[in-house]
């Protein structure tokens, strides 16, 4: 229930001014740098949004251009709309706002949720210094298809890391003291739900999954959202079998309120309504809007389909009353809790816009998030380290320099202008600049006029040849599938030729999603992902080249042999016909090429220590049904270089009334180990640890033999036992 205030601020509302609050459009601020960015501000003009703020019909508007334009919005909302509601500034905050931090998929490769936070809450302070109430993130939708490009926004494939991740994300953005705190934004939760299952990876396209699915693999980041706080989520754009999630009244009443008594606000995607006639859902505007309102969407972005429709709908009787007014109370809600009503104007300060960005310790936050997301795939002869003295270091390749690729993809607000570049990064690390040259060698999806002889040579004059290629940051994000997810030919003709020269090669891969590796870049001896690491990109991998920083992260989506593997996930289920490694065997479950398994499977990442896994304690291996199983391992470094292990715990039920996957993770923990160091690592499982979503789509958990493993990937056999649950 609101306040009585607000209660009767509803009862003086027309219903043109409720369908106002509902309604929520992109910011339309003239010539600013985040509308020519966003396609979404391109058309419409400032004054004729400043008329509909003035007329009650907008609620709120999103990716606007900072404290100024939200200053002028408010203070006519305040000063000249009838019953002055206050506006609600919206923004998409994926990976820093001003400071720009690892995309999503590269700092769930920390696997370090407290990492996630500390981003987290630094980018909502800065997006509230200028004006911003409310962020369209996270996105915790979990992708098992790498062809799919929004996995690059999101955690990756596995659901206790999306979970983590969701719920630390959430608690960033928001703060710990209050909504109304001056420094907190609003979580949303998106895309609910399913986005990532789309058919062959193709953004926007059909999604057919089993409520089983849904229920066990991607509904779970939600709940966490939810659990850390969330009061919002956005609809996604696709359908699940048959219904689009915007008009999808079993996923956001049924689930979402009666089930989960979710009591936030619904927010539709852009244009999600209206896309409910191209879904062929709907046979026009009205419809389309009386479809998503009724199915639970309260508030709808960018259409304005509910200004247009919702009056008419009401009075047609089509449209109860108390389902709007119960909409406008969710709104009100949000925005009471923004403290906005005791002050509209709280985040909206011009001079604490200029002073709390980009500041030096969201920088330096910017690098250590950066360093700790960057995954090692291979290093044969340890041949990182770099040394920073002595090595004339060649620097080829499309991203070796300039300012370009560095933040990633959907950053509304920061620019690769601002991003420290890799050459400048190295430079600074090395004693002498002048041991380190620069060669383009190729653009990134075609050859350069000489470029690749130039690169030879380069190569040829050079000690070490460090390889940084891969995707741009246009090739992932939204809408950019891909149907085959290989570094581009050009690229992989320059790592060809490099690697003929015979000198060592270290590939720098540069992506937004898992790449089917081939070729001279799967052959080099190392291999460090950097995927887009942000303002500090340059500083952040120079840091872990060098050793500065010890590789620490984990693959947070498998690495496939080749595209056709996809959708491919660690988790898979056996089958009934097993081959997942080994020699190819016939007639079981295998392509013709290889094995059905990872090249470089979830969980995967080497340090720069030599790690050993011993001493696996499982006790009686008995879990009694009220107990608590404990698992002791030794992890010990027994090398020359410091190092942060990833132990991970996986489990498989060895034969249940629904099957089950090959393996689960149930538990992580990031240890330090000196050289030398050894640790005992302890886990605990709890029989709701072993829950599954059960015949009667309920969570159930079934006594029975369960194997297990302390490994360090979802495919190293690592230490393995097993253990019986009563
Ligand atoms: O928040 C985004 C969403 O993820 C994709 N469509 C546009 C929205 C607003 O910018």
């Amino acid at each position: 229930a609101l306040p009585a205030a607000a209660e009767s601020l509803i009862g003086r509302m027309t219903v043109e001014e409720k369908a106002g609050q509902l309604t929520l459009m992109a910011a339309a601020w003239a010539g600013g740098a985040a509308v020519s960015l966003n396609p979404a501000g391109a058309s419409s003009n400032f004054d004729a949004q400043l008329g509909e703020v003035r007329a009650g019909r907008l609620g709120g508007v999103f990716n606007g251009n900072g404290a100024a334009m939200a200053k002028r919005m408010q203070t006519v909302a305040m000063r000249e709309s009838r019953l002055k509601v206050p506006m609600l500034f919206a923004a998409d905050i994926i990976h820093g706002f001003r400071t720009v931090f690892p995309v999503p998929l590269a700092e769930a490769a920390s696997f370090d949720p407290d990492l996630a936070r500390r981003t987290a809450r630094a980018a909502g302070a800065e997006a509230a210094a200028s004006g911003i109430d409310w962020t369209f993130a996270p996105m915790v939708d979990i992708a098992r298809d790498a062809r799919w490009g929004r996995g690059v926004e999101g955690s990756g494939e596995d659901v206790l890391l999306g979970r983590m991740m969701a719920d630390a994300r959430v608690r960033g953005f928001q703060g710990d003291r209050g909504l109304d705190a001056p420094d907190a934004v609003a979580a949303c939760a998106k895309h609910f739900a399913a986005y990532g299952a789309a058919e062959a990876g193709l953004d926007y396209s059909t999604v057919d999954v089993s409520e089983r699915t849904l229920r066990e693999t991607y509904f779970p980041p939600f709940q966490s959202a939810f659990g850390a706080g969330a009061p919002t989520v956005m609809a996604s754009f696709n359908e699940i079998s048959g219904v689009p999630a915007t008009a999808n009244d079993w996923l956001l009443t049924e689930v979402l309120r009666r089930q989960w008594g979710f009591d936030g606000l619904v927010v539709s995607d852009y244009t999600g309504d209206e896309e409910l006639i191209g879904h062929g859902f709907a046979a026009d505007a009205r419809e389309a809007t009386r479809l998503a309102f009724l199915a639970g969407v309260d508030m709808s972005m960018q259409s304005g389909f509910y200004i247009q429709h919702l009056p008419d709908l009401v009075a047609a009787g089509e449209v109860p009353m108390e389902r709007l007014d119960e909409a406008v109370r969710r709104v009100l809600a949000l925005k009471l809790r923004l403290g906005l009503f005791d002050d509209p104007f709280r985040r909206i300060d011009p001079r604490r816009e200029k002073t709390r960005v980009r500041t030096r310790e969201t920088l330096a936050l910017a690098r250590e998030a950066g360093a700790k997301s960057i995954v090692m795939l291979k290093n044969d002869g340890d041949l990182l380290p770099l040394p920073r003295t002595g090595k004339r270091i060649a620097l080829i390749g499309p991203f070796a320099s300039g300012q370009h690729d560095l933040i990633g993809p959907w950053n509304v607000y920061g620019t690769d202008a601002e991003a420290v570049d890799l050459a400048t990064g190295v430079r600074a690390a090395v004693s002498d600049a002048a041991m380190v040259s620069v060669t383009a060698g190729s653009g990134i999806n075609d050859a350069l006029d000489d470029g690749i002889a130039a690169a030879v040579a380069a190569a040829n004059a050079a000690d070490i040849a460090v390889l940084a290629i891969g995707e741009s940051q246009s090739m992932s994000g939204e809408a950019q599938s891909r149907s085959d997810i290989v570094v581009p030919p050009a690229q992989m003709a320059l790592a060809e030729a490099v690697a003929a020269t015979g000198k060592p090669v270290v590939i720098l891969l540069r992506t937004g999603r898992a790449l089917a590796l081939s070729g001279a870049v799967l052959n080099a001896p190392s291999i460090l992902v950097p995927w887009f690491l942000g303002s500090q990109d340059g500083p952040a991998i120079a840091d872990v080249l060098f050793g500065k920083v010890g590789p620490s992260a984990r693959l947070p989506v498998s690495f496939p042999h080749a595209t056709g593997q996809e959708p491919y996930h660690y988790d898979h289920k056996i089958t009934g016909r097993p081959n997942p490694a080994g020699p190819l065997q016939p007639y079981k479950a295998h392509f013709r090429e290889f094995a059905n398994e990872a090249l470089f499977p979830f969980g995967h990442g080497l340090t720069y220590g030599t790690i050993s896994y011993t001493d696996l304690d499982i006790g009686d291996g008995r879990l009694s049904a009220d107990g608590v199983l404990t698992i002791r391992a030794n992890i010990a470094n027994t090398g020359t270089h410091a190092a942060e292990e990833v132990v991970q715990l996986y489990v498989h039920d060895v034969a249940a009334s629904i099957t089950r996957p090959i393996r689960e993770l149930k538990a992580f923990r990031k240890i330090a180990l000196k050289p030398g160091e050894r640790q005992q690592v302890t886990f605990t499982l709890r029989r709701a640890d072993l829950q599954f979503i059960g015949r009667d789509l309920k969570p159930t958990v079934e006594p029975g033999r369960f194997q297990l493993w302390v490994a360090p990937s979802a495919q190293a056999e690592g230490l393995s036992g097993a253990f019986t649950l009563a």
